[in-house]
């Protein structure tokens, strides 16, 4: 077993998922992804959410002897569990989130009754647990202009919320699609930060008929694909002028912003190299550069496993204040097969907390990072 370091300020985990009860039945009731679908060969039901998962959910009707996605614990829905695994790993405080794909699939009408009732169970479960849960909420943004409007209002005053979780589809086009601005401005008005999350990767083409064929897990598109995801959101958003339109937008980048801070001097680089471009993104005034946008309205989480991704994070965000410590609590679950193993202590957390340590040193940086610095959630 790992034996993780005690931080001594408190310690919150801002990336660490749930799916309500209420939100399985909707999976439970689905023939495409995302979907929950039970097996033969398995005692718990299989949980696939992701397209680079449809080939194996394709053929496991013929031979179930690969299954699809993830098996559906109860880590996913059970509030015990979260906290009994916060207990387990010395976290004191955990922003929760709906895990991918939130609602982005749901038919307009639905969205947004789904969002109040799916926002209403996470305010319910934070409320259970004083000072120890806060939420990012789920929106509705297949839903009508206004309703999703709307729902930002009542989301705002939801007093565990700490900011939304989003995808990178937007409301179809992406975020850098000029219709999101009001949405941005008033969650930036409320004072809502955005937890930006992967969930759509890369084309299935891109990583091969050996990873469609289940010969390479689930490596491709969680390790590559989700960050790529994020990274091109992310440029998307700056070379659109977001940033600047919204200047009080923050956002938090899921997996240490992808590899924005390998390739942020790269993006610079091309923009500076196109004149078009140069000329258009300086109009009304100076142009800001990616690295000083990532230093001013971007927040990382630290769920990125390595000492070097973790070193170039704190030099892109420009401080190791902008670093927060995640888990991805319930995914990434030990595999060692022994019973009962998924409630003691997760292999996933031991990577990356030795991860901050070595990046961090063991002092108030490591504190920092950890949550130390930001106990007045
Ligand atoms: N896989 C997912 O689908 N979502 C996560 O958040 C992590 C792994
Ligand atoms: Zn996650």
């Amino acid at each position: 077993q790992q034996q993780l370091p005690k931080a001594k300020a408190k310690v919150a985990d801002i990336h660490t998922h749930m799916y309500p009860p209420e939100y399985v039945k909707v999976l439970e009731s689905r023939n495409t992804i995302p979907l929950v679908r039970k097996f033969p060969t398995a005692s718990d039901p299989r949980l696939v959410l992701l397209e680079a998962e449809v080939p194996l959910l394709e053929s496991a009707q013929q031979d179930p002897s690969l299954l699809p996605g993830r098996p559906l614990t109860k880590h996913f829905s059970s509030l015990d569990q979260k906290i009994h695994f916060m207990d387990t790993h010395s976290i004191d405080i955990s922003v929760i989130s709906l895990a991918n794909p939130w609602l982005d699939f749901l038919p307009s009408d639905q969205a947004a009754p789904s969002a109040t009732s799916i926002n209403s169970s996470f305010s319910s479960m934070c409320a259970t647990h004083p000072g120890r849960l806060y939420f990012f909420a789920a929106l509705p943004l297949t839903a009508p202009p206004s309703d999703l409007l709307a729902s930002i209002t009542s989301i705002a005053s939801l007093p565990y919320c700490r900011g939304v979780i989003l995808g990178t589809s937007g409301l179809g086009s992406g975020l850098d699609d000029p219709a999101l601005l009001p949405i941005f401005t008033a969650l930036a008005e409320a004072n809502l930060p955005i937890f930006l999350h992967p969930h759509y990767g890369l084309p299935n083409s891109v990583f091969g008929p050996r990873s469609a064929a289940g010969e390479y897990g689930h490596v491709l598109p969680l390790a590559l694909g989700f960050p790529m995801e994020t990274t091109i959101a992310v440029a998307r958003m700056f070379l659109a002028g977001v940033f600047d339109a919204v200047p009080k937008l923050s956002m938090i980048l899921a997996h240490s912003g992808g590899t924005l801070p390998f390739l942020a001097g790269r993006i610079e680089s091309c923009i500076v190299h196109d004149g078009a471009l140069v000329k258009r993104m300086k109009e009304g005034g100076k142009r800001r550069s990616l690295w000083e946008v990532l230093r001013s309205q971007v927040y990382l989480d630290a769920v990125i496993y390595g000492e070097v991704g973790l070193k170039a994070a704190v030099e892109a965000s420009g401080s190791s204040d902008r670093l927060m410590f995640g888990t991805d609590h319930p995914f990434f679950p030990p595999v060692g097969g022994e019973k009962g193993e998924e409630d003691g202590e997760w292999e996933s957390v031991g990577l990356n907390v030795k991860a901050v340590v070595k990046a961090m040193g063991d002092g108030v940086e490591y504190e920092g990072v950890m949550g130390g610095m930001r106990s007045g959630f």
